[in-house]
């Protein structure tokens, strides 16, 4: 995490980090998706995760308390963030890559932020509620996943409000929730970028969520 911590601190002003694409970036979205987006009922892409990062926050409060809900909390804390992060791979990161002047480096810092952090919850999801050394891994993946919301609220979320008009972050928003409804429910290796998330979540999206029913029934 240093090297990440110090790539971060090198990144310039933010006013800074609006470029070119700005322009036509910011361009106001044509009528019809500003409909679409209406019609979906489409929160900014930016609350909606920002809104994601504090549900994912308690989340890990909620996992980490004793007693017979731990289970329920820990697999609701896990589909949250698969979904989220999936959203973020598929969409977010891709338009902060294009729409920004230094996008490409602050996407390429989060998805190795994002790589990482996926390790951990692979770790914990095989470790499991009631597994050895549970406290301990969640309390890890909490930190790291804390500080890369942090990073991407701070670095990149501000930067795509200034770059991206209203609508269109509208229209964002509506992607995001659209991926989150079929996107995978656990963490997997090697879904860590725009390409395999959209590949993957329609085979391993119906995947988990069957698993998901059958441990469901099982009481799990
Ligand atoms: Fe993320
Ligand atoms: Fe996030």
């Amino acid at each position: 995490m240093s090297t990440l911590t110090k790539s971060a601190v090198q990144l310039p002003p933010m006013s800074l980090r609006v470029g070119k694409a700005t322009a036509k970036t910011a361009k106001a979205a044509p009528a019809w998706s500003l409909r679409l987006a209406r019609s979906l009922g489409a929160e900014n892409a930016v609350d909606l995760l920002v809104h994601q990062h504090r549900q994912i926050k308690l989340g890990f409060l909620k996992a980490a308390l004793p007693g017979p809900w731990r289970s329920r909390n820990f697999h609701r804390l896990m589909r949250l963030l698969a979904v989220h992060e999936a959203a973020e791979e598929a969409h977010v990161h891709p338009v902060a890559r294009r729409a920004l002047r230094h996008g490409r480096e602050v996407a390429a810092r989060r998805r190795h932020e994002e790589k990482a952090a996926k390790e951990l919850l692979i770790s914990l999801w095989r470790t499991g509620p009631d597994g050895p050394g549970y406290l301990r891994r969640l309390n890890e993946a909490r930190r790291v996943i804390t500080r890369h919301a942090a990073r991407e609220e701070r670095e990149e979320f501000m930067a795509l409000r200034q770059a991206v008009s209203a609508p269109r972050l509208r229209m964002l928003g509506a992607e995001v929730r659209l991926t989150q409804a079929y996107a995978p429910t656990r963490p997997h290796r090697w879904v860590n970028n725009e390409a395999t998330n959209k590949l993957a979540a329609p085979v391993l999206g119906p995947l988990d969520r069957a698993l998901d029913a059958v441990r469901h029934r099982g009481g799990t």
